[in-house]
């Protein structure tokens, strides 16, 4: 066989193992709405039997109240994913709408399920992301309405509203589970705690430092 013919098929194989690896695979009917009664363990979630399904299932009706943003960060994610709406079980994507005090942040935290697209609908918003390592090469933008960025799967991102008013974004995910791992909490108030002295040694400080992070935390 050509030598290139099989470098190709190579690639296009592994390609193909990429893709069944990286994301959600693609439903074998035409939905499988959430049972939350099932006990069967399966990669997402048991089907309801097809015949109760309700448009209720597909449904959400409160994403025109906002969040309440009094807390730390001044910042609130109101989610819908197949925890709200049963029916996007096995669907691959999911919604938020994220609201911003003024000078709220939404802080760094990555979706290891999902790829996140995100709309202004009020305001204006500086969004970064991350690449991986070695780089670490911070992309930033300031999104006004209308504007849209991606933030890649995994990476780590953040946005921040820069005090005039109210800001307001939605974004879409392509999980029906994107999950969220914030950078802070699982690092330095897991449970139980990671070792002060991993911690310490880990971002070259004091383990008095290290553990006054713990105790802010
Ligand atoms: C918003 O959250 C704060 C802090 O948890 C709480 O005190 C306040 O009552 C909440 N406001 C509304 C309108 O729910």
């Amino acid at each position: 066989m050509d030598k290139h013919f099989i470098l190709l098929n190579t690639v296009a194989v592994l390609s193909f193992r990429c893709v069944v690896l990286a994301f959600e695979p693609s439903p074998m009917q035409d939905f499988c709405v959430a049972d939350p009664a099932s006990i069967a363990k399966v990669n997402g979630l048991a089907c309801k039997d097809p015949k109760s399904v309700s448009a209720e299932d597909f449904f959400f009706s409160v994403l025109h109240l906002a969040g309440n943003t009094s807390n730390t960060f001044g910042s609130k994610v109101t989610a819908v994913n197949v925890a709200q709406v049963p029916g996007l079980n096995t669907l691959g994507i999911s919604l938020t709408r994220i609201d911003y005090a003024p000078w709220g942040i939404n802080p760094p935290h990555t979706h290891p399920g999902a790829t996140e697209i995100l709309t202004v609908l009020e305001g204006s918003l500086p969004v970064g992301f991350v690449t991986s390592n070695p780089k670490n090469r911070l992309i930033t933008k300031v999104l006004k309405k209308g504007e849209v960025l991606v933030f890649p799967i995994g990476l780590v991102h953040y946005q921040r509203n820069m005090g005039y008013g109210n800001v307001v974004a939605i974004a879409a995910l392509s999980s029906q589970n994107p999950g969220v791992i914030s950078i802070d909490n699982p690092v330095f108030v897991s449970e139980p705690a990671i070792e002060t002295y991993i911690l310490a040694k880990a971002f070259q400080v004091d383990e008095t430092v290290a553990s006054l992070i713990q105790s802010k935390l």
